[in-house]
C-alpha cells in the first residue's frame, strides 16, 4: 500500500519504519526540515531500538521518503496515518492544535486530489474528537461527506518508547473504530500478519480504549508503589508479594472487578481497606491511591441516589440488596446503605431478596441488618410481582437470576434503574437508566 505519514516522532517514524519492512511504501511528512533530512537520509530521528536498521533498509529500497509537503505526501499515497503530537495544556486539557492544523491540510489536499483518501488517526485523542473535531474539519476542506470525498477510522497505537518495534509487530492488540466496514477493511489491510486480536468497533469506543488502557497502566504503577511503600516500612520484600499476587491470573490479574457496576461491598473488602489505610496511616506514610479508594466507592452510591432522586419519584422498589447474588450476607452491602439513606430522604420503598429472610439470618449479619434498617421487615415482601407492583422505579441490585426477565415485567409508567446491565431491555427506551452504562441500543451505533 502506499502510505503517507503525518508526524515523525515517535509513533510515525516507528511506523514508518516497520510499515516499510513489511512492503508498504512510506511518504512521511514533518514541519521539522531536521527531521525529513534525517529520515531520508535513512537516520533515526530518535533513539529505538532496530528503528536505525528499518529507516536504512527503507530508504536504500525507496520505500521510505520524508517531505514537508502534504500535497505531494496525499496525492502520491492512498491512506495517511496522522502521527502528530497531541501534548497536555497547562490546565491538562489535550493540545491538538497539530491535528487541527494537519486535517485541514490533509483535507485541502484530498479536494485537490479529487479521488477518496483513507484517514487515519493513530495520535492520542480525547473521546469525541474525531466525530466533533476531526470529521467536521475533514469534511468543510473536501467540501464532502465521510465514506465519499474521504473514509477515515481511529486506530490508537500502543507501542511503548524502548521496545516501539517489537511492539509494532507484536501489539497486545490492534483495534481499528470505524464508520463502515469499508474502512475497516482497509485499515485491517495495514496489519497482515501481525499475529495480536484485531477488534473492529466504533470510533467512540477505541479512542475511550486508549485512555482506559493509558490511566489503567499509571493505575498499576501507582498501586505497586503504595503496596511496596507500606511493605517497605514493614520490612517485608515487596517484590515477593508483588510475584505472588501477580500469579493470580484469576482474580487479580483478571477481566474480574473491571466491568462498570455498582459500589462494591460485602464483609471484606471495605473492611480491609479500611484496616490496610488505617495501618498505613499509623507508619507515617501518605498512600493517596489506597486512600482514595472507599471515598471512589461511596461517590457510586451517591451517583445512585441522584440518578433515583433525578426521576421525581417517590415508590421505590428494590429487587436484590446482599451485596452479591447468590448469598445472604448483607454486611457492608452497598445496597442497603443506598436502602438507608432512600428511606431517610422519604421515598417509600418496598425490598425483595430471596436470599434474605429475616428468620433465618443469625449472628453478625442479623445483627448488622437490625442496625442498619431496623424495620426491615416492614419493607420486605415475598415475591417479585409484589415487590414491582405499584413501584414507580424498579431498582435490580445483585445478578441474581430471578431478576433476568424483570425488564420484560417494567409497565408503561415505571422505570427501571439497572445496576448489573440486564438484557432484553432496548424496548423500555429511555425508563432504561444504566447505572454506569449507555448501551449500544441507546446509542446511535
Ligand atoms: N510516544 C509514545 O510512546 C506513544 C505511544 C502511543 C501513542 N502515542 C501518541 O501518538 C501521538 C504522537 O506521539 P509521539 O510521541 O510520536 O509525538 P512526538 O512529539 O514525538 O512527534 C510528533 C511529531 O509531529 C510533528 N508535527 C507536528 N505538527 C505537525 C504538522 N502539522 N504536520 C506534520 N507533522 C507535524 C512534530 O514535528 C513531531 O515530529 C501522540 O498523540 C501520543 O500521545 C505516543
Amino acid at each position: 500500500m502506499r502510505i503517507s505519514i503525518f508526524g515523525l516522532g515517535y509513533v510515525g517514524v516507528v511506523s514508518a519504519g516497520c510499515l516499510a519492512k513489511a512492503g508498504h511504501t512510506i511518504i512521511g511528512v514533518d514541519i521539522h526540515p531536521q527531521k525529513i533530512e534525517q529520515v531520508n537520509g535513512g537516520k533515526s530521528p530518535i533513539i529505538e531500538a532496530q528503528l536505525g536498521e528499518l529507516l536504512r533498509d527503507g530508504v536504500e529500497n525507496n520505500r521510505i521518503s520524508a517531505t514537508a509537503d502534504c500535497n505531494e505526501a496525499i496525492f502520491n499515497t492512498d491512506l495517511s496515518l496522522i502521527c502528530v503530537g497531541t501534548p497536555s495544556q497547562a490546565n491538562g486539557n489535550l493540545d491538538i492544535a497539530a491535528i487541527r492544523h494537519v486535517c485541514t491540510q490533509i483535507g485541502a489536499a484530498i479536494k485537490a486530489k479529487n479521488q477518496q483518501h483513507m484517514v487515519v488517526i493513530r495520535s492520542t485523542i480525547l473521546p469525541g474528537t474525531t466525530a466533533n473535531v476531526i470529521i467536521p474539519i475533514l469534511e468543510a476542506e473536501t467540501g464532502g461527506k465521510v465514506d465519499e470525498a474521504f473514509n477515515l477510522a481511529y486506530n490508537p497505537e500502543f507501542l511503548r518508547e524502548g521496545t516501539a518495534v517489537d511492539d509494532f509487530f507484536s501489539p497486545p492488540k490492534t483495534v481499528i473504530g470505524v464508520l463502515n466496514d469499508k474502512a475497516a477493511q482497509q485499515v485491517t489491510k495495514l496489519y497482515d500478519g501481525i499475529d495480536a486480536p484485531l477488534i473492529v468497533t466504533t470510533i467512540d469506543i477505541s479512542e475511550m480504549v486508549k485512555y482506559a488502557d493509558n490511566v489503567w497502566h499509571g493505575l498499576k504503577v501507582c498501586f505497586g508503589n503504595e503496596i511496596g511503600n507500606i511493605c517497605q516500612a514493614q520490612g517485608i520484600d515487596s517484590h515477593k508479594v508483588m510475584d505472588i499476587f501477580c500469579q493470580d491470573t484469576k482474580l487479580n490479574l483478571s477481566p474480574n472487578y473491571l466491568k462498570p457496576g455498582f459500589a462494591f461491598g460485602g464483609s471484606c473488602l471495605p473492611k480491609d481497606t479500611r484496616a490496610l489505610t488505617y495501618q498505613a496511616k499509623q507508619l507515617g506514610l501518605n498512600l493517596p491511591l489506597i486512600e482514595s479508594i472507599l471515598t471512589s466507592n461511596q461517590q457510586q452510591i451517591q451517583r445512585a441516589i441522584s440518578i433515583i432522586s433525578s426521576k421525581n419519584k417517590t415508590k421505590i422498589t428494590v429487587l436484590g440488596f446482599t451485596f452479591k447474588a447468590g448469598t445472604d450476607d448483607l454486611r457492608e452491602s452497598p445496597l442497603v446503605e443506598l436502602i438507608e439513606r432512600l428511606i431517610a430522604q422519604g421515598y417509600e420503598l418496598k425490598l425483595f431478596d430471596k436470599n434474605v429472610s429475616l428468620d433465618s439470618l443469625i449472628g453478625l449479619n442479623k445483627q448488622y441488618i437490625l442496625n442498619a434498617i431496623p424495620h426491615i421487615d416492614r419493607l420486605m415482601v415475598d415475591t417479585i410481582d409484589e415487590a414491582i407492583k405499584g413501584a414507580e422505579i424498579v431498582i435490580v441490585g445483585n445478578n441474581a437470576q430471578e431478576f433476568a426477565d424483570i425488564p420484560s415485567k417494567i409497565k408503561s409508567d415505571q422505570c427501571l434503574v439497572d445496576f448489573v446491565r440486564l438484557e432484553n431491555t432496548t424496548h423500555l427506551k429511555d425508563r432504561y437508566i444504566g447505572i454506569n452504562w449507555i448501551k449500544d441500543t441507546q446509542t446511535n451505533v
